[in-house]
Protein backbone atom coordinates (compact mmCIF):
# COMPACT_ATOMS: atom_id res chain seq x y z
CA UNK A 1 0.00 0.00 0.00
CA UNK A 2 1.12 3.14 -0.95
CA UNK A 3 1.80 5.96 1.78
CA UNK A 4 1.12 9.39 0.75
CA UNK A 5 4.58 10.78 2.80
CA UNK A 6 6.65 7.97 0.98
CA UNK A 7 5.65 9.08 -2.59
CA UNK A 8 8.56 10.85 -3.93
CA UNK A 9 8.00 13.69 -6.31
CA UNK A 10 9.51 11.83 -9.31
CA UNK A 11 6.58 8.97 -8.87
CA UNK A 12 3.90 11.76 -9.43
CA UNK A 13 3.94 12.69 -12.91
CA UNK A 14 0.81 13.64 -14.62
CA UNK A 15 -1.31 12.40 -17.61
CA UNK A 16 0.97 15.64 -19.92
CA UNK A 17 4.31 14.66 -21.33
CA UNK A 18 5.58 17.33 -18.48
CA UNK A 19 7.24 17.24 -15.59
CA UNK A 20 3.84 18.52 -13.99
CA UNK A 21 2.22 16.73 -11.24
CA UNK A 22 -1.42 15.24 -12.16
CA UNK A 23 -2.85 18.03 -10.23
CA UNK A 24 -1.27 20.65 -12.11
CA UNK A 25 -1.60 18.82 -15.57
CA UNK A 26 -5.48 18.72 -14.93
CA UNK A 27 -5.53 22.54 -13.89
CA UNK A 28 -3.70 23.44 -16.61
CA UNK A 29 -5.85 21.64 -18.75
CA UNK A 30 -8.92 22.73 -17.55
CA UNK A 31 -8.11 26.07 -17.73
CA UNK A 32 -8.26 25.51 -21.57
CA UNK A 33 -12.19 25.01 -20.76
CA UNK A 34 -13.05 27.43 -18.58
CA UNK A 35 -11.94 30.54 -20.13
CA UNK A 36 -13.91 29.66 -23.62
CA UNK A 37 -17.01 28.75 -20.63
CA UNK A 38 -16.60 31.87 -19.27
CA UNK A 39 -16.31 34.24 -22.11
CA UNK A 40 -19.52 32.63 -24.07
CA UNK A 41 -21.50 33.23 -20.61
CA UNK A 42 -20.84 36.49 -20.93
CA UNK A 43 -21.33 37.19 -24.34
CA UNK A 44 -24.38 35.43 -24.17
CA UNK A 45 -25.59 38.47 -21.84
CA UNK A 46 -23.37 41.32 -23.27
CA UNK A 47 -25.11 40.79 -27.13
CA UNK A 48 -29.01 39.56 -26.31
CA UNK A 49 -31.53 40.75 -28.03
CA UNK A 50 -34.18 42.60 -25.67
CA UNK A 51 -36.57 39.78 -25.65
CA UNK A 52 -34.05 37.15 -24.79
CA UNK A 53 -33.84 37.81 -21.10
CA UNK A 54 -33.88 34.32 -20.76
CA UNK A 55 -29.86 34.37 -21.52
CA UNK A 56 -29.53 35.55 -18.07
CA UNK A 57 -30.26 32.71 -16.14
CA UNK A 58 -28.21 30.70 -18.62
CA UNK A 59 -25.38 32.99 -17.82
CA UNK A 60 -26.38 32.86 -14.10
CA UNK A 61 -26.40 28.98 -14.08
CA UNK A 62 -22.63 28.86 -16.06
CA UNK A 63 -21.29 31.20 -13.78
CA UNK A 64 -22.44 29.07 -10.53
CA UNK A 65 -20.83 26.02 -12.19
CA UNK A 66 -17.75 27.46 -13.23
CA UNK A 67 -18.01 29.03 -9.38
CA UNK A 68 -18.59 25.79 -7.89
CA UNK A 69 -15.57 24.05 -10.16
CA UNK A 70 -13.65 26.89 -9.26
CA UNK A 71 -13.25 26.51 -5.69
CA UNK A 72 -13.04 22.74 -6.39
CA UNK A 73 -10.07 23.22 -8.18
CA UNK A 74 -8.63 25.66 -5.62
CA UNK A 75 -9.41 22.84 -3.12
CA UNK A 76 -7.49 20.30 -4.51
CA UNK A 77 -4.62 21.78 -5.76
CA UNK A 78 -4.35 23.11 -2.23
CA UNK A 79 -4.27 19.07 -1.05
CA UNK A 80 -2.07 18.26 -3.87
CA UNK A 81 0.69 21.06 -2.88
CA UNK A 82 0.79 20.52 0.95
CA UNK A 83 0.14 16.38 1.16
CA UNK A 84 0.86 15.01 -2.32
CA UNK A 85 3.15 17.00 -4.95
CA UNK A 86 4.95 19.20 -1.60
CA UNK A 87 7.57 20.05 -2.99
CA UNK A 88 6.96 21.69 -6.60
CA UNK A 89 10.35 22.95 -6.91
CA UNK A 90 12.24 19.73 -7.41
CA UNK A 91 9.88 19.00 -10.63
CA UNK A 92 11.05 22.31 -11.80
CA UNK A 93 14.82 22.19 -11.17
CA UNK A 94 15.48 21.18 -14.46
CA UNK A 95 14.13 24.04 -16.06
CA UNK A 96 16.90 26.34 -17.37
CA UNK A 97 14.75 29.16 -16.00
CA UNK A 98 14.70 28.05 -12.14
CA UNK A 99 18.28 28.57 -11.36
CA UNK A 100 17.65 32.18 -12.48
CA UNK A 101 14.81 32.69 -10.44
CA UNK A 102 12.38 33.42 -13.74
CA UNK A 103 10.31 30.42 -12.61
CA UNK A 104 9.65 32.11 -9.05
CA UNK A 105 9.41 35.71 -10.68
CA UNK A 106 6.35 34.07 -12.73
CA UNK A 107 4.52 32.42 -9.77
CA UNK A 108 4.74 35.11 -7.79
CA UNK A 109 2.95 37.43 -11.42
CA UNK A 110 0.86 34.25 -11.44
CA UNK A 111 -0.31 34.66 -7.13
CA UNK A 112 -0.77 37.99 -7.69
CA UNK A 113 -3.87 37.34 -9.85
CA UNK A 114 -4.64 33.58 -8.37
CA UNK A 115 -5.04 34.84 -4.99
CA UNK A 116 -7.34 37.53 -4.95
CA UNK A 117 -10.03 36.34 -8.07
CA UNK A 118 -11.30 33.23 -5.71
CA UNK A 119 -12.80 36.17 -3.36
CA UNK A 120 -13.64 38.56 -6.29
CA UNK A 121 -15.97 35.39 -7.25
CA UNK A 122 -17.57 35.01 -4.19
CA UNK A 123 -18.12 38.45 -3.73
CA UNK A 124 -19.49 39.44 -7.24
CA UNK A 125 -21.73 35.43 -6.75
CA UNK A 126 -23.60 36.17 -3.52
CA UNK A 127 -23.88 40.21 -4.23
CA UNK A 128 -25.81 39.13 -7.50
CA UNK A 129 -27.65 36.16 -6.28
CA UNK A 130 -28.51 38.80 -3.77
CA UNK A 131 -29.37 41.91 -6.06
CA UNK A 132 -31.15 40.04 -9.18
CA UNK A 133 -34.24 38.83 -9.18
CA UNK A 134 -34.77 34.76 -10.16
CA UNK A 135 -34.84 33.77 -12.63
CA UNK A 136 -32.26 36.53 -13.68
CA UNK A 137 -32.89 39.52 -15.09
CA UNK A 138 -31.66 42.97 -15.47
CA UNK A 139 -32.44 45.46 -12.53
CA UNK A 140 -31.26 48.64 -10.48
CA UNK A 141 -28.07 46.39 -9.52
CA UNK A 142 -27.04 45.69 -12.80
CA UNK A 143 -24.47 49.12 -13.55
CA UNK A 144 -22.37 47.53 -10.35
CA UNK A 145 -22.72 43.90 -11.03
CA UNK A 146 -21.16 44.53 -15.04
CA UNK A 147 -17.93 46.96 -13.69
CA UNK A 148 -17.64 44.03 -10.96
CA UNK A 149 -18.35 41.54 -13.03
CA UNK A 150 -15.71 42.57 -15.95
CA UNK A 151 -13.30 42.97 -13.17
CA UNK A 152 -13.60 39.47 -11.93
CA UNK A 153 -13.74 37.80 -15.46
CA UNK A 154 -10.01 40.04 -16.38
CA UNK A 155 -8.65 38.38 -12.89
CA UNK A 156 -9.79 35.04 -14.03
CA UNK A 157 -8.18 35.97 -17.54
CA UNK A 158 -5.11 36.54 -16.04
CA UNK A 159 -4.42 34.28 -13.53
CA UNK A 160 -5.27 31.63 -16.59
CA UNK A 161 -2.57 33.17 -18.89
CA UNK A 162 0.18 33.87 -15.87
CA UNK A 163 -0.66 30.10 -14.84
CA UNK A 164 -0.12 29.01 -18.12
CA UNK A 165 3.14 30.73 -18.60
CA UNK A 166 4.20 29.65 -14.78
CA UNK A 167 3.37 26.01 -16.10
CA UNK A 168 5.19 25.89 -19.35
CA UNK A 169 8.66 27.77 -17.69
CA UNK A 170 8.74 25.37 -14.38
CA UNK A 171 7.53 22.28 -16.08
CA UNK A 172 7.84 22.12 -19.79
CA UNK A 173 10.67 24.30 -20.84
C1 LIG B 1 -18.21 35.48 -10.94
C2 LIG B 1 -19.35 35.33 -11.54
C3 LIG B 1 -19.88 36.31 -12.57
C4 LIG B 1 -19.19 37.06 -13.48
C5 LIG B 1 -17.68 37.11 -13.70
C6 LIG B 1 -20.17 37.82 -14.22
C7 LIG B 1 -19.88 38.71 -15.23
C8 LIG B 1 -20.80 39.51 -15.88
C9 LIG B 1 -20.48 40.54 -16.83
C10 LIG B 1 -19.05 40.91 -17.28
C11 LIG B 1 -21.65 41.11 -17.24
C12 LIG B 1 -21.78 42.29 -18.19
C13 LIG B 1 -21.95 41.91 -19.64
C14 LIG B 1 -22.06 43.19 -20.45
O1 LIG B 1 -21.03 43.84 -20.66
O2 LIG B 1 -23.16 43.51 -20.86
C15 LIG B 1 -22.72 40.43 -16.55
C16 LIG B 1 -24.07 40.69 -16.71
C17 LIG B 1 -25.08 40.10 -15.99
N1 LIG B 1 -24.94 39.15 -15.00
FE1 LIG B 1 -23.21 38.34 -14.37
N2 LIG B 1 -21.43 37.51 -13.75
C18 LIG B 1 -21.29 36.60 -12.73
C19 LIG B 1 -22.30 36.02 -11.98
C20 LIG B 1 -23.65 36.32 -12.11
C21 LIG B 1 -24.71 35.74 -11.30
C22 LIG B 1 -24.48 34.70 -10.18
C23 LIG B 1 -25.88 36.29 -11.73
C24 LIG B 1 -27.28 36.09 -11.24
C25 LIG B 1 -27.62 35.85 -10.01
C26 LIG B 1 -25.56 37.21 -12.80
C27 LIG B 1 -26.49 37.97 -13.51
C28 LIG B 1 -26.20 38.86 -14.51
C29 LIG B 1 -27.20 39.63 -15.22
C30 LIG B 1 -28.70 39.61 -14.98
C31 LIG B 1 -26.49 40.42 -16.15
C32 LIG B 1 -27.10 41.39 -17.16
C33 LIG B 1 -27.19 42.76 -16.56
C34 LIG B 1 -27.83 43.72 -17.56
O3 LIG B 1 -27.57 43.58 -18.76
O4 LIG B 1 -28.57 44.57 -17.10
N3 LIG B 1 -24.19 37.21 -13.00
N4 LIG B 1 -22.18 39.47 -15.72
Amino acid sequence: MLILGQITPPDLHGFLPTRGSVMLDFVFVALFAVIPVMAWSIYLVKFRKPDEVYKCEWHKRIQLALGVILLVAVTAFEVDMRFITKDWRSLAEASPFYASKIVDYSLWLHLCFAVPTPLLWIFVIIRALQRFPSPAAPSDYSAYHMVWGKVAATAMFLTAVTGWVFYWLAFVA
